[in-house]
Parts: structure tokens; sequence; C-alpha cells
């Protein structure tokens, strides 16, 4: 029998599911582009298999247990508070503009499952599921995964990332398992080990070949990924969000949207699947009059002078940046009422009387006046028990009755499913956005949450989001969480930016940054240039070295400049106007990343006609002369010019060690470049030789 399909299909990648009788669709393919026009029906393929149901359960794209389903399951419902068995008949599977709608039913269970595989812009495939009581009785949600898909039969190995506070996105190699892997988030945010996400390796892949699978999903809390594999030898990834117990109740007629998940297919490899998350992204980020513009080098007050500021301070600091180029000044914690160190003050958004005051009002027009914009720091979703709005409200925090209250950095946190504490935050900070010209808010939220806060919470802080970003449509937002604690696709509609660690130490930096770049665009990573010795670390790096790390991303800096030298002041004024003539080859293009021989990490961004190249070395050679780098993304290129703009740290590679070739252009093939390399000058520790490179 021949099987009627439903396909999508990407440039590298097809999705084919297998419309049959009443069940619902079966899963046929994920992965490489097929053409899959004529197949022979699933049913005709499967051998029998000993002490197996008479009734064959193949994996569907809404798999359900209880009537012969053993794998992970799509949903897990009660009603009446017993398990309710579902057993779903398909009502509609609809294929058109790059979607397929499938929409499965439960007369006997009173349920509706809408399924929704449509392809994203670059390429992308993104999982939309929506579930409805359509009975007379509620319906309790403990899991609705966001996606459950099969995973290839040669898959090898999977990469994800753990992290803390200052030390974000630490990559994770772990084998295929034979029974189960699991990643789950339960701090109520993202968290520092960065998007909700994981990578499917297949046998031989690498940064520029093989088949990559990368998943991440769209949400900001508790999350469960997934990889299972089955007694048939399949394995199956499944995510979605982690809810509490008894959270979502649906009532009779209400629906539950999971978060949506986005999944990459690629056949070149980590890179392809990047730039897919990549296009992704943009694809969700709002910008202000609907484009992004230049990206503007920030200054950011904090680690300048933490709490220790006022209106004259602030003044100084923001004149020294302008002198430098600085286009964006955000003045960090410790500008509101009460608070001179982390135990008081959040809550009250209000200009703190003692620092300013006349207010923010004169300080904004100063900073403006100086031709920069002015932002602010927040972290609405807080308060401090040591604050007016706590004390007004002490019901306000998310909180168990006759239980403590843990504190985390001396705060609570308000419980965002209450309409009555978003109507008062979307005041407060309306308020705050009418009276002063501020265009940024750096939006911040410094701790796990406990008691916990749900789903609701998450949602709670979307609805305030959104409903600032309508009133206020020209402001940017940053979203940052002691750093990296909330960088994921759940935030993207609402900000443009993401604050990437609270560790700026520069040899840090290069594998946060590179994990913060698997899912999420450079546009969006904020990047600065931080005082040395680091504050995180205590090391000690050079400026040109903490400049070249930061400036792939979105460019800023983090000290105060009256404390460098004449010389280091020039030097960084130097580094902020290069960052400016390149930043529209940085940001908006590709991004290639790969590694070298001897310890050498790469990235290039822009086009193959027209890209800058960073080679980093993090930690000394090893060998006596560097080996050719091999550029991958080059492969197809025809001649190409490259020239040597700088290397940034050491000696600044003295020019007399330099082989011939750096003294001006060099010219190559791409093939050549591609396979057999391009030759490097010698790189000390903690340098970066910044490339251009062009079309011949
Ligand atoms: C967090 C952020 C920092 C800074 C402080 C202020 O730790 O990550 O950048 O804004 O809060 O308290």
């Amino acid at each position: 029998m021949t099987a009627r399909l439903a396909s999508l299909h990407s440039a590298d990648a097809s999705l084919v599911l297998e419309c049959r009788g009443d069940g619902p669709p079966l899963w046929r393919h994920l992965g490489a582009r097929v053409d899959a026009a004529e197949l022979p029906s699933l049913a005709d393929t499967r051998t029998p298999a000993s002490f197996s149901l008479d009734r064959d359960v193949p994996l569907a794209s809404a798999p359900t247990g209880g009537l012969g389903w053993f794998g992970p399951e799509t949903l897990c419902l009660r009603r009446g508070g017993q398990r309710l068995v579902v057993d779903f008949t398909v009502a509609r599977v609809q294929s058109e503009d790059g979607a397929i709608t499938v929409l499965l039913d439960d007369p006997l269970a009173e349920l509706l499952l809408a399924q929704r595989f449509s392809l994203d812009a670059g390429g992308a495939f993104s999982i939309d599921v929506r579930l409805t009581n359509t009975g007379s009785d509620p319906v309790t949600v403990d899991w609705l995964a966001s996606a459950l898909v099969p995973l290839a039969a040669d898959s090898a190995g999977l990469v994800s990332w753990r992290g803390r506070h200052n030390a974000e996105l630490v990559e994770q190699h772990e084998a295929m398992p034979q029974q189960a892997w699991r990643r789950e988030g339960r701090r109520g945010i993202s968290g520092h080990g960065g998007a909700p996400g994981v990578l499917v390796l297949a046998e031989g892949a690498g940064w520029d070949r093989g088949q990559v699978l990368a998943l991440q999903l769209a949400w900001s809390g508790d999350a469960s990924l997934s990889v299972e594999r089955d007694d048939e030898g399949f394995w199956m990834l499944s995510a979605g969000a982690l809810l509490q117990p008894g959270e979502v109740i649906l009532a009779p007629g209400e629906s539950y949207h999971a978060p949506a998940a986005v999944l990459a297919v690629s056949q070149a490899g980590r890179n392809g699947a990047m730039a897919q998350h990549h296009a992704a992204m943009r694809s969700r980020v709002a910008w202000p009059g609907g484009a992004m513009r230049p990206r503007p080098v920030h200054l950011n007050s904090w680690e300048a002078c933490y709490f220790d500021h006022d209106a004259a301070r602030i003044g100084a600091l923001a004149e020294a940046a302008a002198a430098l180029g600085v286009e964006r000044f955000i003045l960090d914690d410790g500008w509101f009422r009460g608070r001179r160190d982390d135990t008081a003050g959040l809550g009250d958004w209000s200009a703190d009387p003692a620092k300013y005051p006349e207010g923010l009002g004169p300080l904004a027009e100063r900073i403006t006046a100086l031709g920069m914009e002015f932002g602010l720091w927040v972290e609405p979703e807080m308060v401090n028990p040591d604050s007016d709005l706590y004390r007004a409200h002490p019901d306000w925090v998310l909180a168990l009755p006759g239980r403590e209250r843990p504190t985390a950095r001396g705060q609570l946190v308000l419980d965002m499913a209450r309409a009555e504490v978003r109507d008062h935050l979307f005041a407060a900070l309306d308020s705050l956005l009418r009276a002063v010209p501020i265009s940024y808010l750096k939006w911040d939220h410094n701790r796990d949450l406990a008691p916990a806060g749900g789903a609701a919470q998450v949602r709670g802080t979307y609805d305030l989001l959104a409903r600032l970003r309508a009133a206020h449509p020209a402001v940017e937002i940053e979203s940052c969480a002691g750093g990296g604690g909330r960088s994921d696709a759940g935030m993207v509609p609402y900000v443009h930016r993401f604050w990437t660690s609270d560790n700026i130490d520069a040899v840090s930096r290069v594998p946060v940054q590179r994990g913060f770049l698997s899912f999420l665009p450079p546009e969006l990573m904020g990047c600065h240039v931080g005082a040395s010795p680091a504050h995180a670390t205590g090391r000690s790096q050079s400026l040109g070295f903490r400049a070249a790390v930061a400036l792939p991303g979105h460019f800023g800096l983090e000290l105060d400049p009256r404390s460098l030298t004449e010389e280091e002041r020039a030097e960084l004024a130097g580094w902020i106007a290069f960052y400016k003539h390149w930043r529209h080859l940085l940001h908006g293009g590709n991004t290639w990343l790969g590694e070298g021989p001897d310890g050498l990490v790469w990235q290039a961004a822009g086009q193959a006609d027209q890209f800058l190249l960073f080679v980093i070395r993090p930690a000394p050679a090893l060998d006596r002369r560097p080996q050719p780098l091999r550029l991958p993304f080059l492969a197809s290129a025809g001649a190409v010019e490259l020239d040597l703009l700088r290397i940034a740290g050491g000696d600044g590679g003295h020019a007399a060690h330099r082989p011939a070739l750096w003294q001006g252009t060099a010219r190559f093939t791409g093939s050549w470049l591609a396979q057999a390399g391009l030759p490097l000058p010698p790189l000390k520790a903690e340098t970066v030789a910044i490339f251009r490179g062009r079309a011949a």
C-alpha cells in the first residue's frame, strides 16, 4: 500500500509524517532532505516483533501511553484525580504554505490536540502544540511536550550546556544513552546553562560537516529535555516546560499552549544548525522601527562604581564615556530609593533623593546632551523586604502559607501571576519611562525561585514585558539574570540584548560566548571590555585582548575610563572606532565557528565574500610554528583577499616577526583556505588575530 504523506522540506532537511486511517499521523522521517513523493506505508515495512501487542503502535506525532505505546509520552493528564488515558483519532491533517496542521480528537477523553509543524525563517522547523478540554469536567495537565521527535539511528552524541553564575554555558559532550538522558531546569528561570536546548550529533558530525539536530524551547522557566531509547532501538527526543503539580487545570473549553520548539536539522554541522537558529531568532526580535539599527556602544556603570554613585559621579563617568565614543550609557543598580547596597530598595522604582535629589531627569538630559542614549537598570520581578512596596504589600510575593520565605541576595520574588502585581509594575515602569528620556532598560532577575512560581510566573513576566513594549515601542530591553541566567528564545520577542555573563574575564568569555551563539545571534550578545584584573576572576589581560574578545557581540564597556592611563584611553577609543567601522559585518550576517590545531579557536562573521575572521589563542602554543588554519566556510568561494588588520594582545604581534605574507594583502583561493588552510602569524597566549577577508 502507498502511504499518504504530509511533508515539510527545507534546503537541508525533511520532516515526513504518514497519515493513516483514523489514527494520529506516524513519524516517517526527520533528517536529511528526501524526495518523499511515493513511499510504501509504514505498516508494510514493519516486521512483526515477538511479545508485542497484536495492534502495532509505532511512533505517532502525539504518542500517548496506556493502550500499547510504552515510550515517552506527549502528555500526562488527570481528570477527577485519576490518570486520563488518551487515544487520539485524527480529525484533520492539513498541509499548506510551509506548514502541516494536525488536529487530533479523543471524544471519550474529551480532548482536542492541535499540532502545527512549520518551516521557520532560515529552514528550521517550528513546532506548536495546543491542548483543549472539550469536556464538561476540568482536566489537570501535568505534562505537554512541545516536541517529541525521532532521532536518526546513526546519532552518536549529545552536546548540552551547564553553568552557574560567573561560569555560564560550559559545554558538555555525552554519548547517546543506552537508556535515557535528561536535562532539567527547576530554578524558575532558564538558568546559567543557557537556553533550554540540546544538539544531537550524527556519527562524524562537527562544526562544518555531518548531521546536527539542534532543538531549543522558546521558554524562560523550568523545562525538561530528554532522550530515550526504546526497546525497539529507536532514540526519541522530547522537550517541554515543566509544570508544577496541579498548576495547569483546564476548565471546560480552556486550552493550554505549550512553548514553541525550534528544531534545526542541518547537514552542514553545528554551524549549519546555528545559522538556522540565528535566522529563526532574528525573525522573532521586535526591533523598534521594524529593523535592527547598528548596535550602539554601551557603557554600563556596574563594575565602574557598583552602588557607590550619585549625580556628580555618574555625570563625570558619562563624560568620560562620551569622550571615548560610547553611544549608550546605562545607569546600573543603586539609583533608586533606599538602595545603598543589595539589602534594600528593590520595588521602589523612583530616584533615591539622597543620591539624585533632582531626580533622574537632569542626569538623563546631560547624558543625552553628550550625544548618548540613556539606559536604566531595573529588577521589576523582585522586592526587598526592606522596601515601601513590601511594607505595603507583603502578600504580593511568592510564598507558601505557614512556610519560611527564603531570601536570596536579600530579596523575595513578586508573584507575577497576579494581575494587581503586574498592573502595579506596569504603572511604576510606565511612569518612569514617561518622566525621563530613557531609551533602554536593563531588566535583571537576580535569584532562583523558591517557592516555585511555575509557568504562570514566566507567562506573567512575558505579559508585563509585552505590555511595556506596546506602550513604549522605542525602548530597547536587555535581559539579565545574574549575567546570563535568562538568555533564551522565550525572551527574544521582548528584548534586544542579553547580558551574557557577569564574568568579563576575556579568557573565560571565549567558551561562554561560543555557547551563547549556538542558539542566539551575535547582535543579541552583550559583550563588554572589563577592568584588569577582572573582577570575577582576578586575572589580568591586556586591553587589546579584552577588546578583541568582546568585539563580535554587542560591544560595550564595563569599567571607569578615568581609571585608565591616557594611552589606555586612546587605545580603547581606537577599539570603539574599530567596532563602529566593522559592526555592519559583525551583526545580522553569518557566524562561523571552528577550532584549529594547537588550542586555537576561531570565528568569522559576515558573508563569504566579505567577512571578519577572529583567530583566538587563549593559551600558549605548544608547537614551534603555527600550522595552517582550515576555514571550511570558504570552500565554494573563488579568489579571496585577506588582510591582517590587527593582532590584539601580547606585544601586538611585533611586525618584524610576521611572515612576509602578512606585511600586505594575501590572496588565496577559497578551496585552498578550506582544505589546505590559512598560514598564520605566530600568536602569543591571550591574543586575537583579526583578519578582513573579501572576494578578490
Ligand atoms: C546582576 C547583573 C549585573 C548587575 C548587578 C546589579 O548581578 O548581572 O550586571 O546589574 O546585578 O545588582
